[in-house]
């Protein structure tokens, strides 16, 4: 990525309720929630299904907003989607008529970048996540593993400060979400992006983040936040610990 990019900018959620009325009857899904996730730091987000994970990460993301509280990235309010974030959703939400390389072109014409710089910084991202060699493949023949690599160089294109991923790799099979999890520990490691991964895996949350944020009860809150240890003791209680807190 280019030299500009590098440091990922820093999340604060102040006192954050969502809430959702339907015919009358309030579903409180997150209450008072406070998170602050440092610049360059990668968090899991973990919690049952139905706890408000994807619920979070839209609100960061600007796609929702919040009933109450506030929520400020780089120390501005977020007010709506901005160039600054990108999401990746289990479905790789491809074009499946454009080539890899015009998947990841699309959000460069969006952001009006010009034809040849287009081509350069999508060649670029494709070659970051090994799919140089599928740039004119058709994303309909590509295999999933390789789709969410396309959907990954795609979010880099515009270099966002922060990366916030909604169980990217739970549609692969192990092997491929092996690889597709390493590639992921590459780009944190080399453009240094904040990174939110909503996972519903304690390994993949422990292997790969600084900081495994549990969530959990009705209204969601936090229930817990964890360091992974380096230490296989205690990475194995960690594990334990974070099973019990999910009822698994
Ligand atoms: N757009 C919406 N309208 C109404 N209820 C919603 C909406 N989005 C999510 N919810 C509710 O919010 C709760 C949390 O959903 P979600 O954030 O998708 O959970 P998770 O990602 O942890 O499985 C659920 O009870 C869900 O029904
Ligand atoms: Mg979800």
């Amino acid at each position: 990525m280019s030299a500009a990019t590098g440091i990922g900018q820093a999340v604060h959620v102040r006192g954050l309720d969502k809430r959702f009325s339907r015919r009358g009857a309030e579903n409180v899904v997150l209450e008072q929630l406070e998170l602050t996730i440092e610049a360059g730091e990668f968090v899991s987000l973990i919690g049952r299904s139905g706890c408000g994970k994807s619920t979070l990460l839209e609100l960061i993301a600007g796609l929702q907003q919040p009933s109450a509280g506030s929520i400020e990235v780089g120390g501005r309010a977020v007010s709506g989607p901005g160039p600054d974030r990108t999401i990746v959703f289990q479905q790789y939400a491809l074009f499946p008529w454009r080539t890899a390389l015009q998947n990841v072109m699309f959000p460069l014409e969006m952001a009006g970048s010009g034809r040849a710089e287009r081509r350069r910084i999508a060649r670029e991202r494709l070659e970051v996540v090994g799919l140089a060699h599928a740039a004119d493949r058709y994303a309909s023949e590509l295999s999933g593993g390789m789709q969410q690599r396309v959907g990954l160089a795609r979010a880099l294109a515009c270099d966002p400060q922060i990366l916030l991923l909604d169980e990217p790799f739970s549609g692969a099979d192990a092997i491929t979400r092996e690889g597709l999890q390493q590639l992921l520990a590459d780009l944190h490691r080399r453009f240094a992006s904040t990174v939110v991964l909503v996972t519903h895996s304690v390994d993949e949350a422990l292997r790969l983040s600084d900081r495994v944020v549990v969530l959990g009860g009705r209204p969601g809150r936090i229930v817990a936040e964890v360091r992974p240890s380096a230490d296989r003791d205690d990475a194995a209680a960690q594990r334990e610990q974070i099973l019990a807190l999910l009822g698994a």
